[in-house]
């Protein structure tokens, strides 16, 4: 078939795409999917069992890859990222809300997740919508985001236990992001602050930043603006991450899990 057939996951994001190979897909049908991605947040394909060099040729449909600069590379495969857990490990890699790459001046537009290797049971990625949750708040609390940035830096992978690298050299300087970007694509509202690398709002301080963070942490991640997904083997997702934040599953304790990602350099992001 040439064309995929897309059914909605939940309320605010998600939907399943079936009928297409993505290594056969016609660029028609990888138009229907970029569409797909913009409206749903995040998209997910089952039974692809994309190769390495379809992964990334995938990821070049959507724009120049984005190496990370702290996971471990796919061997002979550097644009690849692994995301490991190992049996014995209880930590994830991404297990708390997060956006990736926010840390960037220009961050993440989307990132491709291809299932390797997964446990017997768990180890779900969660996803929520941060257009749901813009258009949730009280005008008043929207307001007050509007005129405000945030500051974003990786120094959290410093203290990481989830078998980063510890590569001293690949931390650069936190970046300014409007608290409330608009879409680069679409022009939707979306919150655009997390947990993981947001670390305080321009001219405030850590200490007086942090009751609104968490706040809108908890406000942004609510399950009514959130779908689920439950990987089966050869599975791809894709999520922008201007849409959306996630969050991988750290529940199959002495099992491992192998994904690999490739995320896609997006723009500088404007307020609304
Ligand atoms: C990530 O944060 O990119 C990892 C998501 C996952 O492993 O489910």
């Amino acid at each position: 078939m040439s064309k995929w057939t897309i059914e909605k996951m939940a309320g605010h994001c998600g939907a399943h795409l079936h009928g297409v190979s993505l290594e056969k897909a016609t660029h028609l049908a990888l138009e229907q999917m970029r569409a797909a991605l913009f409206e749903h947040g995040v998209i997910v394909m089952p039974d692809q069992h994309l190769s390495p060099e379809g992964h990334i040729a995938l990821a070049e449909f959507f724009g120049n890859i984005d190496v990370n600069r702290f996971f471990t590379p796919v061997a002979n495969h550097p644009m690849i990222a692994e995301v490991r857990t190992a049996p014995e490990q209880n930590a994830v890699i991404g297990g708390t809300w997060h956006t990736d790459h926010s840390y960037n001046k220009s961050p993440a537009m989307c990132s491709i997740l291809s299932a390797q290797q997964l446990p017997p049971f768990g180890g779900d990625t969660h996803f929520a919508s941060m257009a749901a949750a813009c258009d949730a708040m009280s005008a008043g609390l929207r307001k007050v985001l509007q005129g405000l940035r945030a500051w974003h830096s990786d120094s959290s992978f410093s203290d990481s236990n989830v078998g980063l690298e510890k590569r001293l050299d690949a931390f650069r300087d936190p970046v300014l992001h409007p608290t409330i970007i608009k879409h680069p694509e679409t022009g939707v509202a979306c919150v655009y602050v997390n947990g993981d690398f947001t670390t305080q709002f321009e001219g405030w301080s850590r200490e007086e930043s942090e009751p609104l963070l968490s706040y809108l942490y908890s406000f942004v991640t609510q399950p009514i603006f959130t779908a689920r997904v439950a990987w089966e083997q050869g599975m791809v997702v894709i999520w922008d991450n201007r849409l959306v934040q996630h969050y991988a599953t750290a529940d199959y304790s002495g099992h491992a899990r192998l994904m690999h990602r490739i995320t896609v350099e997006g723009v500088p992001l404007k307020g609304v």
